[in-house]
């Protein structure tokens, strides 16, 4: 933790903000992911923002150019979006993408990102959010010694901070104390990227944030997949006892606040961004349930009827709290969207677009991608 953070809460604006940073060329990594992809939709969309994008991506299976349909091919035709499928692990495609389009901020989204999958098998976590973490970080050391700075941006998260009780939040300043292999590599990559700033001077910048939800999101994480078993009437599967609690927030606004960090704040600094909207999985799950029943015309009764109760996931954190309150008092960011409107927009995003999840949750999407990069 840099010293201007200590402690969070005391940190003045002198201390934590920059001079007001204006990117010519982002290199966005993971741009064709869930949260990826609304960076680069909401950057593309803001007039205000001249910036041009690389977008990297290898388009894992979480990874879907259809996140960004309709949002870059003007911007592709204007010369102001690439679109790169490579991995962040490949140390000199990264340097060259740096140096070939004058990358100067790199926007570090690329991880695998679901916990349950780093339970079953944790070697891409491993590989992927620290070895992919510290390829960039090389990248960056290497350019940096010819004279060509770049800022990194990480996007991490809060549970890197382990698990809290029923009372307390999660500051800037809170002690790691990561619990999945998930979590413990995405701890790695945060400590990898201080180091870096610290030993060899980069200038780096770090988010933590809770639950994302939202248009996109892919269907194995607990939003998504509740609305799509609710559409096609299969069980609704709730781990243990569903008491677990998760801090809510609505995609565009966590793209928003990475934006903010990335323009306004100081080198060394990192940023909790959290939704004030701490919430039980079951309690959730019957408010999501009201409204897909209602949006869809379904019967809430029979959707009720499909909650299941299944084994626990091993070492599942029982409760995440962020407290955001020094991005919002320094930065003055503020979620746009309540919990009640988001999941509002999210079912109506989910039932406008039934072919793009119909397409993820029977792998029809992969055939282009694996048509059209075969080779590559
Ligand atoms: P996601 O799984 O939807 O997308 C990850 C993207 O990274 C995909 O497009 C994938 O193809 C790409 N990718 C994976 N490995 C790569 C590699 N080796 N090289 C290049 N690209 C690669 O993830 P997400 O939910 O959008 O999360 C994005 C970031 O935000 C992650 O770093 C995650 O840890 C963090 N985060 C997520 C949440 C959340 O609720 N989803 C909350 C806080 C922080
Ligand atoms: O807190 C931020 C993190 O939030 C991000 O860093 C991760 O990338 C993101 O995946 C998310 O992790 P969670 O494990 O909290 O999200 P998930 O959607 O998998 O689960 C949310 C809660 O719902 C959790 O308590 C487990 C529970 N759950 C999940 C699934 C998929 C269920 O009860 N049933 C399910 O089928």
């Amino acid at each position: 933790m840099s010293d201007v953070d200590t402690p969070a809460h005391a940190a003045t604006a002198q201390q934590v903000l920059a001079a007001p940073r204006a990117p010519r060329c982002l290199l966005v990594t993971g741009g064709a992911g869930f949260i990826g992809s609304s960076f680069v939709r909401t950057r593309l969309g803001d007039p205000a923002c001249a910036a041009r994008i690389v977008n990297l991506d290898l388009l894992t299976y979480a990874g879907n150019l259809e996140n960004l349909a309709g949002s870059v091919e003007e911007a592709e035709r204007a010369g102001r979006y690439t679109f790169v499928r490579g991995d962040i692990r490949d140390q000199a495609l990264v340097e060259r993408l740096i140096e070939q389009h004058g990358v100067d901020c790199v926007v570090h989204f690329a991880a695998e990102s679901h916990v349950d999958r780093s339970i079953h098998g944790p070697r891409d976590f491993i590989e992927t959010n620290v070895l992919g973490t510290f390829a960039i970080l090389e990248a960056i050391r290497s350019r940096r010694a010819t004279g060509h700075d770049v800022h990194l941006h990480h996007v991490s998260t809060d549970e890197v901070f382990g698990s809290l009780g029923a009372t307390g939040f999660f500051v800037e300043t809170t002690a790691y104390d990561p619990r999945s292999p998930y979590s413990a590599s995405k701890a790695a990559s945060d400590h990898l990227v201080r180091a870096y700033a610290h030993t060899y001077g980069l200038s780096t910048t770090l988010s933590n944030c809770s639950n994302n939800y939202g248009p996109y999101q892919f269907p194995e994480k607990l939003i998504p997949l509740m609305i799509a078993n609710c559409l096609e009437g299969k069980a609704l599967p709730v781990y243990g006892d569903g008491q677990n609690v998760r801090d809510w927030l609505y995609v565009d606004d966590h793209a928003e606040a990475v934006w903010l960090v990335v323009t306004r704040a100081a080198p060394g600094t990192s940023w909790n961004v959290g939704g004030r909207n701490e919430m039980k999985n079951l309690d959730l799950l019957h408010e999501l349930i009201a409204v897909v029943a209602r949006q869809a015309g379904k019967d809430p009764a029979a959707l009720h009827g499909l909650i299941t109760f299944v084994k626990d996931r091993p070492g599942h954190d029982r409760r995440y709290a962020i407290d955001c309150g020094k991005i919002e008092r320094l930065l003055g960011w503020a979620p746009r969207h309540d919990f009640a409107g988001g999941l509002e927009e999210t079912v109506r995003w989910t039932l406008a677009n039934r072919a793009w999840i119909d397409r993820v949750r029977s792998g029809a999407y992969r055939e282009w991608i694996d048509r059209n990069y075969a080779t590559r």
